[in-house]
């Protein structure tokens, strides 16, 4: 139950202050019927809102841009931590789960979603899909572990890692895109070569970029273009 207040300001309707007095003046209807108090409880999936006699649909699926900061881990629930799902405010997004799982240290781009046949698209090992990181090294990298890199690499699994693409930015900076999602994958390519990862910040998944509007902890929802970039 959420107050038709709230339910209109998350539509973005208007500010909290406009929509109670459009709802004050007879603009909103629930089912069918007039509501004048703002602080009236609606069951937002079932019932049928209109303002100004337009429908606003209950939405279905949402789609959430996080930069996740670092000291957040990637789960829905966590005795001792703060959680990503912690960090988005409105009650519609309270059902939402991240789209695999950025270590706590780690900052950037997380798709947070209730689209479970997307997020599974986007994680499944057969799709290979481009996870690129902004990766901070301890060392300069060597061509050698550029290649080896670009190759595949032991990092203690059944199998070599899939090639990966490295880009130098600067001496101790690079952009590693990998297409498989191992635990601790970066850090553990990058251990594999002898180097090791000082910071860590995911910039894109697939065709999603980070907005660089977004500081850590800001979020927003995708835009129609960016989700079905992602569907296709
Ligand atoms: N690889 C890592 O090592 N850590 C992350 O958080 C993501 C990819």
């Amino acid at each position: 139950m959420l107050r038709l207040d709230k339910f209109l300001c998350d539509r973005k309707i208007g500010s909290r202050s406009q929509v109670k007095e459009w709802i004050r003046q007879g603009m909103v209807t629930v089912d069918g019927q007039v509501v004048c108090r703002p602080e009236t409880k609606i069951e937002e999936e079932k019932a049928q809102i209109r303002f100004q006699g337009e429908r606003l649909n209950y939405r279905k699926y949402i789609y959430v841009m996080l930069h996740k900061p670092a000291g957040v881990v990637s789960a829905t629930k966590d005795s001792s931590c703060q959680t990503v799902t912690g960090l988005l405010k409105e009650a519609e997004y309270k059902d939402l789960f991240p789209v695999g799982r950025l270590d706590k240290d780690t900052e950037g781009l997380l798709l947070m979603t209730n689209d479970g046949e997307l997020a599974h698209g986007l994680l499944s090992p057969k799709k290979q899909v481009e996870k690129v990181y902004y990766c901070e090294l301890e060392q300069p990298l060597s061509q050698e572990a550029i290649n080896q890199l670009e190759e595949g690499i032991d990092i203690g699994e059944e199998k070599k890692t899939l090639p990966a693409k490295v880009e130098r930015l600067r001496e101790r900076c690079i952009h590693l895109t990998i297409t498989e999602g191992k635990f601790h994958q970066v850090k553990r390519m990058l251990l594999a070569v002898g180097n090791q990862v000082v910071y860590l910040k995911r910039v894109r998944m697939g065709g999603l970029h980070l907005d660089p509007e977004l500081l850590p902890g800001d979020y927003r929802e995708l835009t129609l273009e960016e989700v079905e970039q992602l569907k296709g």
